[in-house]
């Protein structure tokens, strides 16, 4: 097939694709819709369902790999790209760049909500077990100072949340626990490093981090999401959002 002919046939299978109905799931409209209410949608009979990848996103690779989302599926992830140049330029060790890397893939692909618990599931079977424990206790660090690594908290919380925000109790009882945790550092310094006004100007390519990427991510032959580890299927759901089941 030529380059036009690829083209064209990938514009076919588009336009097939969009005659499926593409049904979203609730949780993607839920508070702008109310979700015990049932959903009035345009007449449909006839129409087949999507059970596929969404043809409106970009096609990924058969086995792809954590970069391949981070390109394919992630929203801009200049953040965590900061995040972990600026561990590195710490003197970081590898595992702390890559949870610095890592430590928002949430908000950048899958649900923000309690971001730092998701990232820490989808990652568990992938990374040391210290690096996930450090990505889901950043979650409740970031709400709290620690004035001996110069972490204060974040100035941007008050305009974001107010100054009457206080933290859950899930929040500051995770805090408490990872407080007396061997692995506490680790976790801290996610936050030490975490850029919370990064500078827009400054472009760090992915391709910095595939050597540290390569030595401290399983990447699964199969591809994430393939791989029938018990977080694939979240991967999959990344992949293909707008599936019907
Ligand atoms: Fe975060
Ligand atoms: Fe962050």
């Amino acid at each position: 097939m030529t380059t036009l002919e690829r083209a064209e046939a990938a514009e076919h299978a588009m336009s097939e694709e969009l005659d499926r109905v593409i049904v979203k799931s609730v949780l993607y409209t839920s508070g702008e819709l109310d979700p015990t209410k049932p959903v009035t949608r345009p007449p449909d009979e006839g129409k087949l369902r999507l059970m596929g990848p969404d043809p409106r996103l970009p096609q990924m690779p058969d086995k792809p790999t954590i970069l391949d989302f981070f390109t394919y599926r992630f929203a801009p992830a200049n953040h965590m790209l900061q995040s972990a140049r600026l561990a590195q330029k710490n003197g970081a060790e590898e595992k702390v760049v890559l949870a610095c890397l890592l430590h928002d893939i949430a908000i950048a692909g899958f649900i923000r909500s309690d971001h730092g618990y998701w990232a820490a599931q989808l990652l568990e079977p992938y990374v040391d077990e210290e690096v996930s424990w450090a990505i889901r206790y950043h979650q409740a660090l970031r709400f709290f100072a620690d004035e001996s690594v110069g972490y204060r908290y974040p100035e941007m919380y008050v305009k974001l949340f107010g100054p009457d925000y206080k933290p859950e109790p899930y929040i500051e009882r995770a805090y408490r626990e990872a407080r007396d945790h061997k692995w506490y550092m680790t976790s801290r310094l996610i936050c030490v490093n975490d850029l919370y006004s990064f500078d827009p100007t400054v472009q760090v390519r992915l391709e910095e981090f595939t050597d540290i990427v390569g030595r401290n991510f399983k990447q699964p032959k199969e591809g994430l999401g393939f791989d029938d580890s018990p977080t694939a299927h979240m991967w999959r759901t990344i992949i293909a959002p707008t599936k019907y089941l």
